[in-house]
């Protein structure tokens, strides 16, 4: 139907007869000439029609906005003056001909250009109109192309691509499972699984040796920008690997997709243990771009009067912290309180800070709710350990090693913003050394990736003191994104069957992961590998705040589909069918 695409044609094309498809953009009538801007998604392309074509002139005077054309014309410059140099086709038009409505187009529920400033609601509704929009097609294009470059690479890698189901048994990742209930098997369900887990590792069993899968991965969990219920991994494993085997694929992986895609030169990516991840910035997915620092002084304030930081400075399960924000006296006190509001989201209880206003007046100089609390001398030793300088604030936190964590990690992200700390560069890091399981609020045992990770202790010592153990496991992080998570696997079923007593799963895991244990009888070799999240990657790569930006078709924060209507009640006979009743 077409000769060429609108965003193709250029000063090259001056004198040639085209053929062009694509959406009015806009139609501008300029009193005797009516002027069309065609898009599709090469671009925009200006066709300009004039009474010499009666037939096409009066069709051209009927179209409005989003009708689908066929055009037929001749390339010609622009008039002088009338150049645009924001557009890739801006110094040339076509001199319409024939004029054909392909068809036409109600109008619009909003604006379809690049800033189009309509609510997200009716976005997710007419998606497929959003999608129209150059920005979001850019975004998708750039996806395409990310995920490409990952299977030349992994291909080239000898990773061999292979699907796995995904109407299944539950595979744990922390997350609800969404189930499908069975018909032919009444009372039964298969769960979406959470990752292809279980399956990449039966693949090793089988002797795949390497795999990957662009996999689509289903959990049930309180959304927020960077999670949606249905996200798709780029999943990896292999065997006979070692921890370094996986980062150094994964790495190399990364470093070809911003070469490729961007033309960013990635250097190698800085390696912390968690432990230091915490310690250095309360986080376990930082953000290296921000300069700010955690700064313990636990060892300073355990033996003032001040309850608040005395008592979590004896505790072994405690934490004080100094975070100092440079320059950040010019923070105002209505501001310091909304930070101190802002940790108590996190479960801090107050935010004691010391505002430095002169180093060489002593306590004169300094102005703080805490300075008769410290006394003089802990209150320089603290300003002096973390440098502080006329000028800076410094902020404290004091709790439980999680709550001040959690807390000053969260401040020390917001203060990093609004001072404007942050570098624009790319800042990927690895974290290593995790903990094999965490305590959660009730004091349960929980996995702190899944529970298939290898401890780099044995079986009786894991037994021991589940909590002293550590995973041979990897986090990716990109700009303070956790990018991507993986580790080396249990190959042995004794130390399986350990990791799920550990876990307090006793039978429950016969009943739920029996296949797995019986695989590992057979020859499992050892294995390991990652996943990362592609709707992260390409989050960040195209530059947005939420990965419902690079999905098609994604879903709001309460997991539902606005344009669909999923999820949705069915009827009465598909429920029976089901064996299903839908309780009141
Ligand atoms: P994990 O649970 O860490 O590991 O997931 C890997 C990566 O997937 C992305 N991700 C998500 N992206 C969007 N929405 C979500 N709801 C969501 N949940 C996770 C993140 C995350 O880093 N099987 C293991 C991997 C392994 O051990 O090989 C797993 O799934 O970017
Ligand atoms: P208070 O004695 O409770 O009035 O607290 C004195 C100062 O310490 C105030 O600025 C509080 O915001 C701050 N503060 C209280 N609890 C904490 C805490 N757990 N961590 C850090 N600062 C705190």
């Amino acid at each position: 139907m077409r000769s060429h695409c609108c965003g193709e044609l250029d000063a090259a094309h001056v004198g040639a007869e085209v053929e062009v498809c694509g959406w009015v953009h806009r139609r501008r009538d300029h009193g005797g000439v009516i002027f069309l801007d065609v898009r599709d998604r090469t671009g925009i392309v200006q066709v300009v029609y004039d009474p010499d074509t009666e037939e096409s002139f009066d069709t051209a005077d009927r179209v409005r906005n989003e009708y689908v054309l066929r055009v037929t014309g001749r390339v010609r410059p622009r008039p002088e003056g009338s150049v645009n140099p924001e557009m890739a086709t801006g110094e040339i038009e076509v001199l319409g001909d024939t004029l054909e409505i392909l068809n036409q187009a109600a109008t619009p529920p909003f604006q379809l250009d690049e800033h189009s400033d309509a609510g997200e609601d009716i976005r997710l509704k007419y998606r497929y109109l959003d999608l129209r929009r150059p920005e979001m097609q850019q975004r998708l294009k750039m996806r395409a192309r990310i995920t490409s470059v990952v299977r030349t690479f992994l291909e080239q890698a000898g990773h061999w691509e292979i699907e796995t189901p995904t109407l299944t048994r539950a595979t744990p990742e922390g997350a609800r499972d969404y189930l499908v209930p069975s018909r032919t098997h009444p009372g039964e369900f298969f769960a979406l699984p959470q990752s292809p887990q279980i399956f990449k590792q039966l693949l090793m069993v089988s002797g795949i040796d390497k795999y990957y899968q662009i996999a689509r991965c289903y959990r049930d969990e309180d959304l927020r920008a960077d999670r949606q219920p249905e996200f798709t991994q780029i999943d990896i494993e292999a065997s006979f690997v070692s921890e370094q085997d996986v980062m150094e694929l994964c790495e190399n992986m990364l470093k070809t997709v911003f070469k490729k895609v961007l033309d960013v030169e990635l250097a190698d990516f800085p390696v912390l243990t968690w432990e230091e991840a915490l310690r250095r910035f309360g986080s376990d997915k930082p953000d290296l771009r921000n300069p700010l620092e955690l700064t313990d002084i636990a060892d300073l304030v355990d033996k003032v009067e001040f309850k608040v930081f005395q008592r979590p400075a004896n505790d072994p399960k405690g934490r004080v912290v100094a975070l100092k924000a440079p320059g950040g006296s010019s923070l105002s006190r209505k501001q310091i309180d909304d930070y101190a509001d802002f940790v108590g989201r996190y479960g801090a209880k107050g935010l004691a800070y010391i505002k430095v206003n002169d180093l060489a007046a002593g306590l004169a100089g300094l102005q703080s709710p805490i300075l008769k609390f410290l006394g003089e001398e802990v209150v320089s030793e603290v300003l002096a350990r973390v440098g502080a300088k006329n000028g800076d604030v410094v902020f404290f936190g004091a709790d439980t090693r999680k709550v001040v964590n959690d807390s000053m990690g969260a401040l020390r992200v917001e203060l990093g913003k609004t001072l404007g700390l942050v570098e624009d560069r790319w800042a990927p890091c690895w974290i290593v050394q995790w903990p094999m399981f965490n305590e959660g609020s009730d004091g349960s045992i929980a996995p702190e990736h899944h529970p298939f990770v290898l401890p780099t202790c044995n079986a009786d010592e894991l037994l021991d003191d589940p909590y002293a153990a550590q995973a041979a496991a990897y986090d990716v992080v990109l700009n303070g994104y956790e990018l991507g998570g993986g580790s080396l696997r249990i190959h042995d079923e004794a130390l399986q069957n350990a990791v799920f007593q550990a876990l307090e799963m006793g039978q429950e895991a016969r009943i739920k992961f029996g296949f797995l244990l019986d695989a590992l009888k057979f020859g499992c070799p050892p294995h390991g590998g990652i996943a990362l999240g592609l709707d992260r990657l390409v989050m960040l790569m195209t530059g947005t705040n939420a990965i419902r930006d690079v999905m098609a078709f994604p879903k709001t924060q309460t997991a539902a589909c606005l344009m669909t209507s999923a999820p949705s009640a069915v009827d009465e006979h598909q429920l029976r069918e089901l064996h299903i009743r839908v309780r009141g």
